[in-house]
């Protein structure tokens, strides 16, 4: 008899945005005329960058050509392209990394979520609440979880709240831990955290043998001084995290697939009997196993990313994009509702107005005025009494948006 994994039976529902499309995908046959604007998902909406497509067509052509074909790419992705990320992501911050310990992949999703495997199912997590929910569900998945409580907390996980009481910055665990998922800037409340803060987290980190998984896949969006582009500029940080990193949001991979985690070979994990093993050796292992490598087509595209012309062209989409954030931040602030984030990152997160819950405030905003965002509770416990809307849109429907909404909740 073929058992299941009876950890998915756990899982509630179906996963975030999924049950949001759903939700839509009802309003929208019982409304077919509405003109919805989708501010949900996190997706970008601006075509690939000229130097990007440019460069995916002559990998096409060279696919085409018996003397210039490629079959299987090492697992770790070309040379060509992670020399080009660690001059051009890591070493104007005074980061140095050897090749061997950038790993090309197919998405910050997949790795967030496949990270887990090679740490030990008895390990305790962290995380920051409110959360990206696959960290969560893939270590639900893994059995690290205990049982869903009224409070919509799983028993085994640690909770660290992040919400305007504490200015959204994690205070330490209390609890013992062994791994701990930060993002910054973060999804969903587009806060950031400073470099003194973020060293408090990487002494901790090596007092305790823990590991940080650092997801900074909205790295581009940084726009103050004092924030870390990586976890790695804080010193002794290589012993302790792994950084996830994504070109879906900077130059719009998202339905591309390009992204990379660095695995530093100081960072250590440790065997039932404290033997200290190099993670990078086992990330190594699992990706030669399961992972054929990211497409040659697809790195060679992200390389254009690091041209002179590449660079100012996502530069381009990035103000695109944070001129929407910044449209969406005063427009909601114009209407006297609590709003965070938009500075260094394109998520917009407010406090839902009149006491609303923000599952009942979806389906206001979807119902009223045709717009889609994310309920805060959606990303945890405390997210709830929040609500968020991404930069990502065009321009044309953002500005439509705010105009809708501020004239719907305008005090
Ligand atoms: C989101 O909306 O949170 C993003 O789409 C997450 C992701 O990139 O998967």
């Amino acid at each position: 008899m073929a058992h299941i994994n009876e950890n998915y039976l756990k899982l509630p529902g179906s996963y975030l945005f999924s049950e949001i499309a759903r939700r839509v995908n009802v309003f929208k046959d019982e409304n077919p005329e509405a003109d919805i604007i989708r501010l949900g998902i996190g997706d970008v909406t601006k075509p690939l960058p000229e130097a990007v497509i440019k460069e995916l067509h002559a990998a096409v052509d060279e696919m085409a050509d018996a003397s210039t074909f490629r079959g299987y790419g090492p697992e770790q992705g070309y040379d060509f392209l992670i020399e080009k990320i660690i001059e051009f992501d890591f070493a104007p911050h005074g980061v140095n990394l050897a090749i061997d310990e950038v790993f090309v992949s197919d998405g910050s999703k997949s790795d967030t979520a496949n990270i887990q495997e090679i740490f030990g199912t008895d390990n305790v997590i962290a995380i920051t609440d409110p959360v990206y929910p696959v960290y969560v569900d893939s270590n639900v998945m893994a059995g690290r979880s205990g049982t869903l409580g009224a409070d919509g907390k799983w028993s085994d996980m640690v909770y660290i709240p992040c919400t305007a009481e504490n200015g959204f910055v994690p205070q330490l665990p209390t609890e013992k831990v062994d791994l701990i998922y930060l993002c910054f800037p973060n999804n969903p409340t587009g806060t950031t955290i400073s470099k003194e803060q973020l060293k408090i987290w990487v002494d901790f980190a090596k007092e305790n043998q823990v590991i940080i998984l650092y997801d900074a896949a909205y790295e581009a969006y940084i726009t103050e001084a004092d924030v870390p582009h990586s976890i790695y500029e804080i010193e002794g940080a290589k012993e302790v995290a792994i950084e996830f990193r994504s070109f879906s949001k900077n130059a719009g991979f998202t339905g591309t697939r390009c992204s990379y985690t660095v695995v530093p070979k100081e960072c250590m994990g440790y065997t039932a009997s404290g033997e200290a093993i190099s993670l990078n050796g086992l990330w190594n292992r699992r990706q030669c196993t399961k992972f054929n490598g990211t497409p040659y087509i697809i790195q060679k595209g992200a390389e254009a990313v690091y041209t002179a012309a590449g660079q100012a062209q996502i530069k381009a989409l990035i103000d695109y994009y944070m001129y929407n954030a910044k449209l969406i931040r005063e427009g909601v602030k114009s209407t006297g509702i609590e709003v965070f984030g938009g500075v260094n990152a394109p998520y917009i997160w407010l406090k839902t107005p009149e006491g609303l819950d923000s599952w009942s405030f979806f389906d206001r905003l979807l119902n009223e005025v045709h717009i889609v965002g994310t309920p805060g509770a959606g990303f945890g416990p405390s997210g709830e009494g929040y609500f968020r809307l991404t930069a990502f849109g065009t321009k044309e429907n953002t500005e439509e948006a705010i105009e809708r909404f501020t004239k719907k909740f305008k005090l």
